[in-house]
């Protein structure tokens, strides 16, 4: 039995009135999880610090959506795996598509994000997903094995026993425009068995998400997808009923 997680991406989204009233709706609404579901925020970095103290000793994890590929030093602006240490972080997503498409992030600099993230001792929430324009050129799974094969090639396949991988593709992204679970359970397959080719027991308990307009009416289906885990929710997470639902529905 592979472990499930439902994340909240933020994204730059929030403040702190509204984090707290959102943050104590889902405190208050969120039952405890089974032992193999997880539930967590990832938040903007300025948050951290009230987000640690609003959510320890609750079950909801957190993190961030962001760090540096540098351990330390002269990197302005850049946060790194050790601060988000400092505020308890459990989770960073890297490669999120934002960060790949607005910011320049290429595979191989997500790939050193990730390594930086797992050997400060965070879990990796590891973006990858295609564009319309790929997936109708019908390069999809080119696209995500080039993704997926820088990481595997700098942090070895072993590595996925402490990551997460979230499958978004980026036409469905903020478009309200869902991947149908078929769809999303093709590519999720298409992962699984790209990684069972390498080491089978590691794909087997690979969490993957799915992520791109999931809503709570959407996620009971894409969630009972055999190889979908869990997701990675943008808009809905900053609504808390929204997000209940879609936590309870995993
Ligand atoms: P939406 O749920 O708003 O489509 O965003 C998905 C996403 O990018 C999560 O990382």
């Amino acid at each position: 039995m592979r472990n499930k997680l439902v994340a909240g991406n933020w994204k730059m989204h929030g403040n702190l009135k509204n984090n707290s009233t959102l943050l104590g709706a889902l405190i208050a609404g969120l039952p405890k999880p089974e032992s193999r579901i997880r539930y967590a925020v990832c938040v903007p970095f300025p948050y951290l610090a009230s987000v640690q103290d609003t959510l320890q000793n609750t079950h909801i994890n957190w993190g961030a959506q962001n760090l540096s590929q540098y351990d330390k030093g002269a990197y302005t602006g850049e946060v790194s795996a050790d601060m988000l240490n400092d505020f308890g972080c459990t989770y960073a997503i890297v490669g999120h598509s934002e960060r790949r498409m607005l910011f320049g992030e290429t595979s191989q600099v997500v790939a050193e994000k990730y390594a930086v993230a797992q050997r400060a001792g965070l879990v990796p929430i590891l973006c990858v997903g295609e564009t319309l324009e790929q997936r109708d050129s019908d390069i999809t799974e080119q696209v995500i094995e080039e993704q997926l094969k820088a990481v595997i090639t700098l942090a070895g396949v072993e590595s996925l026993t402490k990551a997460v991988i979230a499958y978004e593709p980026v036409w469905a992204i903020g478009t309200g425009k869902t991947a149908t679970p078929q769809q999303a359970q093709d590519i999720h397959q298409f992962i699984r068995k790209g990684i069972a080719a390498q080491d089978k027991g590691i794909a087997e308990n690979l969490t993957i998400l799915y992520g791109g307009s999931v809503k709570a009416n959407n996620s009971t289906e894409l969630f009972a997808m055999p190889d979908i885990d869990g997701g990675l929710i943008g808009g809905a997470s900053l609504i808390a009923e929204d997000f209940i639902a879609i936590c309870s529905a995993v």
